[in-house]
């Protein structure tokens, strides 16, 4: 293996510069060239190929999103077009592709492992940190330190207006987030796309929540939890409870801003690792992380394969909101 190059695809999330630099300082380190794919395998196609050096990436680890910049290419998802982009991978004699992104961009990368036999490693990096075969995901503790001030800011305001604060916190499909944010903050609920809760039943938890002392209360709504999100929530249960309702949609805001420390030391020992991985002969896999410590798991296995949300922290999340 002699010339590398690496990509970002998907959602941005904070920590993917810093696995950029790490995958481009290792690649260096070991004597190997190494290219920059601006935009995602819609880059790949469009050609937009740049070899890079040691001093490229400095001052980018503190820096949220992805200086490669992404994207979601629709003509990758078609055979010739990742005939395209193993055409121009292979026109820039490169012999390995590291893919920085979620599972999406890992069905990308297994096609074209599979179809043209180039070696490929996948990187984790997605703040709803649903990712199968890795405990945790580059941009996932930043995110939920974000939401979490969020709602320790709100948690001032419902106490002193004896208010409710539904709070929308991002995973359209997983409830990640929403859990260790609302454990975290210690909400009163906690609606997870895993475990549908009408609006009637979170009303009837806020309304014997009143019953039990509580003056104020603070929600916790995952984006995928409730038809239409939280806002559709909030018309449903002012009509029942008491109180005042306001809902605060966190979106995007989760997504950037500067990775933390943990955020920045994962997306460095999976830099590192992906490209030891290339060199050892490891190809078709994702580098995760578990108590075990590094993992390769199939590619194959990381889109096809569900990862779970915590269930002991859903229990433990309903007896401490007594
Ligand atoms: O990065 C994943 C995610 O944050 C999801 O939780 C969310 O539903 C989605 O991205 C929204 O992304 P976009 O607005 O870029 O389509």
């Amino acid at each position: 293996m002699k010339h590398l190059a690496i990509l970002t695809s998907g959602g941005d999330a904070p920590g993917m510069n810093a696995a950029i630099r790490a995958v481009v300082r290792t690649a260096v380190y070991e004597g190997l060239r190494i290219s920059a794919v601006y935009r995602g395998y819609q880059g790949l196609i469009e050609n937009d190929i740049v070899e890079v050096g040691a001093r490229s990436v400095a001052n980018i680890i503190q820096r949220g999103g992805t200086i490669l910049r992404t994207a979601r290419s629709k003509p990758f998802m078609e055979p010739a077009g990742r005939a395209t982009a193993a055409a121009n991978l292979a026109a820039h004699d490169i012999d390995g592709l590291v893919v920085i992104g979620g599972d999406g961009s890992f069905r990308g990368a297994y096609r074209i492992f599979e179809e043209h036999g180039f070696p490929v490693v996948g990187i984790p990096a997605t703040i709803d940190n649903d990712i199968y075969g890795t405990d945790v995901s580059i941009g996932f503790n930043t995110a939920i330190n974000v939401a979490l001030d969020a709602v320790d800011r709100l948690r001032d305001t419902a106490a002193s207006h004896d208010r409710l604060f539904l709070v929308e916190v991002m995973g359209r499909h997983s409830g990640h987030i929403a859990l260790h944010v609302g454990v975290a903050g210690g909400a009163e609920a906690i609606l997870l796309p895993e475990v549908k809760t009408g609006a009637d039943e979170v009303a009837d938890m806020i309304v014997k929540a009143q019953e039990r002392g509580k003056s104020s209360s603070i929600v916790i709504v995952a984006e995928g939890a409730y038809e239409g999100g939280a806002m559709n929530l909030q018309a449903r249960v002012r009509e029942r409870c008491g109180y005042e309702v306001r809902t605060v949609i966190l979106g995007h805001t989760q997504r950037g801003g500067t990775p933390s420390t943990r955020d920045r030391v994962l997306a460095s020992r999976l830099g590192f690792h992906a490209v030891r991985t290339l060199l050892d002969g490891g190809s078709g896999v994702m580098v995760g992380v578990d108590k075990r410590g590094i993992e390769r798991v199939p590619l194959k296995d990381v889109w096809e394969k569900h990862k779970d949300i915590d269930w002991e922290l859903v229990e433990l999340a309903g007896v401490l909101a007594i």
